[in-house]
């Protein structure tokens, strides 16, 4: 992997305390990640799946979880070092010495969190909510001190996704919104966190190689090639909770499907018609657990009006390609932070998110990003 083209970073001894609301697989990778990388110390070695090794004086070993938020009974009373294996999750361990962090999961409000339909399935492949109360999530925030939270609620999450947004507002801390409820990409949520100086990226991961930023690729590589894209298809399938949630309930798609749509379609010469441009989470396939097959099919017009098509097929585990991303955006977070920054980073939403408030091509998204950490770009 490319690594930073910033000049060797001097390492800051300062921890970035971090919360995570919702304890499921792209958390369990992500805490997987802060454990098997807890060596790396500096630039001068490429690391196989980090982008940055340091990034702006920061090493992974300096992310500390300091909170944690679930509303399943497996999960919640567990130390998070423990809950991230807890079933339903099912994502790889690559990671076998995660320790206890003395990291207590709290229950959260279930709020919309958790769909009616999950309710029809055998309990290791669903959500089990736990029947204890709520905690004051802004007093435990304030409390341990922290100064990013992680967002990982589920799709269609509308309520659970602004009650963790509006308690970052209230706390004071800095928020990654990786799933698409349109907070850090709307314009009255982002003038909310510019107001009170508190930095956001968002919202919807796109992972380090997955459908999107692969579909996106492509997509520029026609374009600039000087094809023409008459119809194109992006098909997913996965066996884990997120696919399962997304399955059963087709309302709560709708974000999820503009989302998708629009990080392809930016990228595009000339936008496609519904009909001619398919972009979906498309089936649950319990067998798959966290593994996620993607199907792409573009065909274009080449030079003399010459057909050309492509089809792919990418299997990629699932949860490990979005943490690749979150723990850029939380260093990034904490830069801004150290810089007083607030409001919506653009430069690491456009990299890192599928819904940003502002499209760039990934390679300009790239070149934002490494201005932003020489302090040559505010956000
Ligand atoms: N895997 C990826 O690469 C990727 C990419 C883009 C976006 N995302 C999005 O990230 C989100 C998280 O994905 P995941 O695979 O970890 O999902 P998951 O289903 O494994 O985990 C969701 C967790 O949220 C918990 N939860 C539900 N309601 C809650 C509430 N009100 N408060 C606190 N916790 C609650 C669940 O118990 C579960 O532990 C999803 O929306 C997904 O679409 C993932």
């Amino acid at each position: 992997m490319a690594k930073s083209s910033a000049p060797a970073a001097e390492t800051k001894n300062k921890e970035i305390r971090i919360a995570i609301a919702g304890i499921g697989n792209c958390c369990s990778s992500l805490v997987q990640g802060i454990y098997y990388y807890k060596d790396v110390k500096n630039d001068d070695e490429l690391v196989p799946g980090l982008m940055h090794n340091v990034l702006g004086g920061y090493k992974i070993s300096d992310i500390k979880i300091v909170a944690a938020f679930d509303v399943d009974k497996r999960k919640v009373g567990k130390d998070i070092g423990e809950a991230i294996f807890e079933k339903p999750n099912c994502t790889q361990t690559f990671c076998h010495n995660v320790p206890k962090t003395g990291t207590i999961v709290k229950m959260g409000p279930v709020l919309d969190g958790v769909a009616a339909h999950m309710k029809d399935y055998p309990e290791e492949q669903t959500f089990a909510v736990s029947d204890k109360k709520a905690v004051d999530v802004v007093e435990e925030l304030k409390k341990a001190k922290v100064d990013i939270l992680v967002s990982y609620m589920p799709v269609g999450s509308q309520k659970a996704t602004e009650f963790y947004a509006n308690a970052c507002l209230e706390a004071g801390v800095a928020f990654v919104n990786s799933m698409p409820v349109f907070i850090c990409s709307d314009e009255k949520w982002e003038k909310k966190f510019r107001d009170k100086g508190i930095p956001c990226i968002g919202d919807d991961i796109k992972s380090q190689v997955g459908a999107t930023i692969t579909h996106r690729v492509l997509s520029h590589l026609f374009a600039e090639r000087g094809v023409t894209i008459d119809r194109s298809y992006q098909l997913n399938v996965g066996g884990n909770t997120d696919f399962l949630n997304m399955y059963g309930e087709r309302a709560r798609l709708k974000t999820k499907k503009i989302s998708k749509t629009e990080a392809v379609e930016s990228q595009l010469a000339k936008r496609l018609s519904y009909d001619n441009l398919h972009v979906g989470p498309s089936d649950y396939v319990p067998f798959l657990k966290d593994n996620k097959v993607c199907f792409i099919r573009m065909e274009g017009r080449k030079f003399g009006n010459v057909p050309v098509n492509l089809e792919l097929r990418l299997s990629v585990e699932d949860s490990p390609n979005s943490a690749g991303c979150v723990i850029e955006a939380i260093r990034l977070l904490k830069i801004a932070k150290d810089r007083g920054v607030g409001g919506t980073l653009l430069s690491a939403s456009a990299y890192f998110m599928k819904h940003p408030m502002t499209q760039f091509t990934d390679e300009k998204a790239r070149e934002m990003i490494e201005e932003f950490i020489l302090g040559k770009r505010e956000r």
